[in-house]
């Protein structure tokens, strides 16, 4: 592996730079946009190759490849990310990799979900199976190791919680010391826990998290501290690696349609990017459609492209809102790599849909009564889907993979409240549909609290199972 086979492109003015000339925020200097990461066998948007001498990596060789590395028992064979490396050559030397052997996360299928909706096939890409419990593993694992080999000493992020999780734990690795900010009070507890557990600075500032964002940049414009939002492109490759190891689960088949939580935006682009090249070096025949899915309470995206009359061409600034939802992973008003996105929705192909708590709520059940479970941001995916299919948009014939980023450990109050039947208000509760009320009573499940007499749980428990098969 060598720096010299890869390059920062700028995604809006085009302006290309060696890697280690990026400054201190991952921004063009000349224009402000965001960069992609690119090697001499890239494909530019106008379909060239950036290199005349750049020869393509042979497909049939890189899947024997990768298909061999996972006999091996190297660590960086073992990684569900570095196994695909050949595709990530960010680093000069291997031995500057910093890995928790994330990736290789299990695709499970949604019986009940797909028999409900009417589809033959819905699988779920589980992302919070990863060492920290969510899909950022898959990015840290890259962007730590880049830190490790340009020499930093510190690493920082804002986040809303799973970014923070996933940075400390990998700069623990990687013997680097790390500095979080988080939104005080408006994270999970099993994230914020994390954060401490794996040794970081943790500072909750009294903000949102694009408050947060904001103190984070002025930190690292004064200090030799690198930035670990998704912003460092470098996150964006490790991210962009559950794409291969999607259509490796499925014999190299490509589903129709891949579904994503949009927090800060940039996860969507990461898997597009890497279906996209998959698709350049024909390892795939095609690439599915990436849709993202917004909570309507922090839905920048969806709104800036509705008040453009539905397209996602000439969008000239974002609409930042004041962000709020209980799925405080992706409570993010003013995503950075909005345009990004856009890109991702433009060229797979894909929607970009808003989805209410209630719905949300729902959704997360349903990933749970099938025994999987997932954090509220994940099932944004599921509620996406229903609207989606009830659009008409996606068909019965065609394969759908919702990617779960986050495990349902990282926020069991929200799981709780939801079961004792505390997590809405009056109002909320109102607003939802009777046929939904249905469905949720039946998925309800609150602990029953009983004194410790054999008699007394029996009957409860017959009237209980009395219910069940009535
Ligand atoms: N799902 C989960 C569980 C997340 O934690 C996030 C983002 C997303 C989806 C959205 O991904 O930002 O690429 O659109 N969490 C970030 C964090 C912002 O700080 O942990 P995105």
């Amino acid at each position: 592996m060598k720096v010299a086979t890869h390059q920062l492109r700028c995604t809006e003015c085009g302006a290309r730079i060696a890697g280690s000339a990026v400054n201190s925020i991952f921004r063009c200097p000349t224009c402000n946009g965001l960069y992609d990461v690119i090697y001499p066998w890239s494909s530019l948007p106008n379909g060239d190759t950036p290199a005349s001498d750049s020869k393509l990596p042979n497909a049939s060789a890189l899947r024997w490849l990768w298909q061999e590395r996972r006999t091996s028992t190297l660590s960086v064979d073992q990684s569900g990310v570095w196994r695909f490396r050949d595709l990530l050559p960010i680093i000069d030397d291997l031995d500057h990799v910093v890995t928790l052997r994330e990736g290789n996360t299990p695709l499970y299928d949604l019986p009940r979900a797909s028999k409900a909706l009417g589809l033959n096939w819905v699988l779920a890409k589980h992302q919070g199976m990863n060492p920290t419990g969510s899909f950022k593993d898959t990015g840290m694992t890259a962007a730590l190791s880049v830190a490790r080999e340009r020499g930093f000493e510190w690493v920082a992020c804002a986040s809303t919680g799973n970014t923070s999780a996933a940075m400390a734990a990998y700069a623990a690795r990687a013997g680097l010391r790390s500095i979080v900010f988080i939104p005080e009070g408006k994270i999970a507890w099993g994230k914020l826990s994390q954060s401490m557990d794996y040794g970081a600075l943790t500072v909750q500032l009294k903000t949102d998290f694009d408050g947060c964002v904001n103190v984070l940049t002025d930190l690292v414009n004064r200090f030799p501290i690198m930035l670990l939002n998704s912003v460092n492109p470098y996150r964006l490759e490790g991210q962009k690696t559950p794409a291969f190891e999607l259509v490796e689960q499925l014999e190299w088949q490509v589903p129709e349609h891949i579904i994503v939580p949009g927090g800060n935006l940039a996860n969507g682009s990461a898997l597009a990017k890497g279906f996209s090249e998959m698709h350049h070096l024909g390892l795939i025949s095609r690439v599915p459609k990436v849709s993202i899915i917004q909570a309507e309470g922090a839905n920048p995206l969806y709104r800036s492209i509705t008040e453009n009359g539905g397209s996602f061409d000439n969008i000239p600034e974002l609409i930042p809102v004041k962000a709020n939802t209980r799925a405080t992973a992706i409570r993010i008003g003013n995503p950075a790599s909005w345009r990004k996105a856009l890109r991702a929705l433009r060229t797979t192909g894909g929607w970009c849909e808003q989805v209410f708590e209630q719905e949300i709520a729902l959704a997360k059940a349903e990933i749970g009564s099938e025994g999987i479970g997932c954090e509220p941001a994940s099932a944004v995916t599921l509620a996406g889907l229903k609207k989606l299919v009830a659009q008409g948009k996606i068909g019965a014939e065609e394969r759908v993979v919702l990617i779960l980023t986050g495990h349902t450990l990282k926020d069991s109050n929200y799981t709780i409240d939801y079961h004792r039947g505390e997590l809405f208000t009056e109002e909320e509760n109102a607003q939802i549909s009777g046929s939904d009320q249905i469905l949720h009573a039946a998925l309800r499940k609150p602990p029953i609290v009983l004194e410790p007499d054999t008699d007394t749980v029996f009957r409860e428990l017959e009237s209980q199972m009395k219910l069940v098969h009535a």
